[in-house]
């Protein structure tokens, strides 16, 4: 089954510690969006998302709900998948981390990586952030120090861990780095880079005092870091293809992922601490780190320790799932912090969706079925070559945009377009011209362009707004093909054919709304 032409993808794990938010639903958007547009490519996608489930954060969320650990996981996870299902995420992998198969692919890697000599028992002494869950590098000294993040009072620890020796990979991490395709955007890099040249550290891999964890093989009364059985939730995922769960199967089965989309605050953990731990187990490395920025909400992380956070399930009921994609998409810098701000959510939808890409659609096909007996013109003369040229460069544009995950350019270069084809409808009047006999075919070739190159735009949109793209195309009776390098060619939309009725494809937003 598996072919040159397979793209692994994933999403992080997410902490079942409270149910998912705006923030959340950012990663996972922005990973569907690769994925259909790998597919449209016509590569073959293993989309891998999940939850991350052990760990002191959420065994303390368990117990103030005075519920168990197991009952809280359950409850969350679902409201998880739940949530992907309606906002039609197309993820072909969701991986519980508390899953029996995972416990058997967490004890294999342990017993590689203790193979490499790679583990010891020492003391860790340090301030924890439980809501980071993770060491802080500050002094012991530092009176009542906080998380800047979390904004929550770091715990003091001293215990007898278990260490993985990070340090012995100083050498190979340092060129991992700074390897031109590892990490995503540069700027990213170039943190990491500094971080790595500092000398790495050992971590420790195994808690004393955590009993919702994965037990150690071998270390009673220790249970596996929540970090350390996390990160391996990516190969039970990618090993869950109706196989064995060996790690011999992972390279058969769609591993190394092509690509780990994260938030940049677990940049550390994916770029430094998991190639190291794959080196040492013998497992090839992912082979690219994308770290995103934050979806802000005043200048805060959107949060769910900060409790600041957009309801995605309640922003859906309200608005329905082009709008949410399309500012997420659209309005983010992919790779920068972007901030969320009722006002400008409401415009951009109203101003692009729409007006822009809304009102050409529905006045073009407007015109076409009053002049042309509710039909696509047929075309006898050669209409003006600007729009055509326009489409193909937007397609050139868009791809090569969409395959550096630039969604902002790659959603700019489509509404360039409508503007671009609004315009020339505007300076070509047709609704003048086709008063006089004798303008019949300039109009019909005059509205046929214009509606090929929405029907551009409707192909375009795939990737972005799968739902606003289908609505559209169904408007222009045009059935898409699976790879869309078929579709993105000028002259595809039959001549002659029928047009329904158009209708708005998108409900204006009430601009008094408070999201
Ligand atoms: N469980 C770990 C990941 C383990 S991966 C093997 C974790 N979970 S998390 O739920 O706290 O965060 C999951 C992802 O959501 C992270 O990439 C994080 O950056 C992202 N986001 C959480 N809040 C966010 C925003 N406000 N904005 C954008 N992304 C955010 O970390």
């Amino acid at each position: 089954m598996l072919t040159n032409h397979l793209f692994t993808i994933t999403t992080p794990l997410y902490y079942v510690n409270d149910r998912p938010h705006l923030g959340s639903c950012y990663t996972t958007i922005a990973c569907d969006a690769i994925s259909r547009f790998k597919r449209l490519e016509g590569k073959e996608v293993i989309f891998i998302t999940g939850v991350d489930e052990h760990g002191q954060k959420i065994q303390r969320t368990a117990e103030s709900n005075s519920i168990s650990a197991e009952e809280h996981c359950n409850n969350i996870s679902s409201k998880y998948s739940e949530l992907w299902n309606t906002l039609n995420i197309t993820y072909d992998r969701f991986v519980r981390t508390t899953d029996a198969n995972h416990q058997n692919v967490v004890n294999q890697f342990f017993n590689n990586v203790k193979k490499s000599g790679d583990i010891y028992m020492g003391n860790q002494k340090g301030w924890y952030c439980v809501g980071c869950e993770e060491f802080k590098d500050i002094s012991e000294n530092t009176e009542r120090p906080q998380c800047d993040i979390h904004k929550k009072d770091l715990e003091w620890r001293n215990e007898e861990n278990l260490f993985f020796r990070l340090s012995k990979y100083q050498t190979k991490i340092e060129q991992l780095v700074t390897s031109n395709d590892f990490i995503h955007p540069i700027s990213r890099r170039n943190e990491i880079i500094k971080f790595v040249s500092k000398g790495l550290k050992d971590f420790s891999i195994s808690r004393v005092n955590v009993t919702w964890g994965l037990p150690v093989p071998g270390y009673d009364g220790h249970t596996f870091y929540v970090w350390f059985d996390a990160l391996l939730g990516y190969l039970t995922a990618t090993l869950n293809n109706g196989g064995e769960y060996k790690l011999e199967q992972l390279e058969r089965s769609g591993w190394p992922a092509d690509l780990h989309v994260i938030g940049k605050d677990i940049l550390r953990f994916h770029a430094i601490y998991w190639p190291a731990m794959c080196m040492s187990a013998g497992i090839d490395i992912p082979t690219r780190i994308y770290g995103h920025g934050f979806l802000t909400r005043e200048g805060n992380k959107m949060g769910k320790s900060l409790g600041n956070v957009l309801n995605p399930l309640t922003l859906y009921e309200l608005v329905g799932i082009d709008p949410i994609r399309w500012y997420l998409l659209r309005d983010i810098n992919f790779g920068f912090d972007g901030d969320f701000q009722n006002k400008r959510f409401i415009d951009l939808i109203n101003n692009d969706l729409a007006n822009t890409i809304g009102n050409l659609l529905n006045r073009t096909i407007t015109m076409s079925r009053k002049w042309f007996n509710n039909k696509v013109p047929i075309v006898t003369v050669n209409g003006n070559e600007l729009i055509k040229s326009k489409s193909v460069h937007t397609i050139n544009i868009v791809r090569k945009e969409l395959d550096r995950y630039n969604f902002l350019k790659a959603s700019e270069g489509i509404i360039e377009l409508a503007k671009q084809s609004n315009i020339y409808l505007n300076d070509n009047a047709p609704w003048v011209a086709i008063k006089n006999d004798e303008n019949y075919d300039e109009v019909s070739a005059c509205i046929y362009d214009v509606l090929e190159s929405t029907r551009i735009i409707g192909i375009l949109l795939q990737p972005l707004l799968p739902n606003l793209s289908s609505i559209m195309l169904k408007q222009l009776s045009y059935s898409p093909e699976k790879v869309w390098a078929n579709d993105l060619v000028w002259g595809k939309l039959e001549q002659d054919i029928e047009l329904p009725t158009p209708k708005p494809i998108i409900n204006r937003l009430d601009t008094n709304i408070e999201i």
